[in-house]
């Protein structure tokens, strides 16, 4: 548990903000039953982040969807927002936080009814085709094939989440840029900070003045570089301390 009186000092510095934002990672959807990508039982400690390269993905289709399946479909699909998420769309609610920037593709915050949600990385919940641009819902998809081929061109299907090697969403980058300039407070859940350009994001925030608070129950790039208060702890845990203050000032 964090102590009171970093918990009262968040409160203060995100209750008198003008414009917080958040920035999620891995590390937020932990307590959905959704493991991270790096550190103890990491995703890449497992499988090969080489499935997830844009080049493989093309060249061994079969391979790089058996293990997309695996990992994206058959073991995340089931996952269901946590407090945290809940949280977020509640200080949105409550006009305090006005955007969630995410590298997640789980779409846990839109599930939790956040609203202005850009999700740096694509969302697992489409696919698309590289070939003739057609989007598909992946739940109505048949993943039990082989590859999952477009209906209209026969062409292999894609998740419509980033691959190494493929550029960010230009919307969403954008969005978060602007957010980012504007923020005077951002609140980063659950992220290493180890992926760019994503992880720039904080920075530039930072860089235009924005106090940094990080919830993570681990040391991240940002905590020695740009944090201002590290609220250590997990992410359920410290947003359910910092909400329920929060909402007693509203
Ligand atoms: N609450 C908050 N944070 C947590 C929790 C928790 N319960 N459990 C773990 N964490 C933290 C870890 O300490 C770590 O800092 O979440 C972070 C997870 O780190 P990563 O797996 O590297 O996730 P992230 O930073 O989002 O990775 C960025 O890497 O592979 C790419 O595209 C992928 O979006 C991902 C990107």
């Amino acid at each position: 548990m964090v102590a009171q009186d970093t918990i009262e000092n968040a409160v203060e510095l995100i209750a008198n903000s003008s414009y917080a934002i958040a920035f999620t990672g891995a590390g937020i959807s932990v307590e959905s039953g959704i493991p991270p990508f790096r550190g103890k039982d990491g995703l890449w400690s497992k499988y090969d982040p080489n499935v997830l390269d844009l080049n493989n993905f093309f060249l061994n289709p079969i391979d790089s969807w058996r293990v997309i399946k695996e990992i994206f479909y058959d073991f995340f699909g089931a996952a269901k927002p946590n407090a945290a998420h809940f949280a977020l769309a509640e200080l949105e609610n409550l006009g305090i936080i006005k955007a969630v920037i995410t590298q997640n593709i789980d779409n846990l915050h839109t599930d939790a009814g956040s609203k202005e949600v850009y999700e740096f990385h694509g969302n697992s919940r489409m696919l698309v085709c590289p070939y003739c641009a057609k989007e598909f819902v992946a739940a109505e998809v048949n993943l039990n094939d082989i590859v999952p081929l477009c209906d209209s061109c026969h062409g292999v299907l894609k998740p419509d989440f980033i691959f190494f090697g493929e550029s960010i969403p230009q919307l969403a980058y954008q969005k978060s840029i602007v957010a980012a300039e504007k923020a005077d407070l951002i609140l980063i859940i659950g992220s290493t900070g180890e992926v760019v350009p994503s992880s720039t994001i904080p920075t530039i925030a930072k860089q235009n003045g924005a106090m940094i608070i990080e919830i993570n129950p681990e040391r991240s790039l940002f905590t020695d570089s740009i944090t201002d208060l590290f609220l250590q702890g997990k992410a359920t845990e410290v947003m359910e301390q910092l909400i329920s203050k929060l909402k007693m000032k509203a």
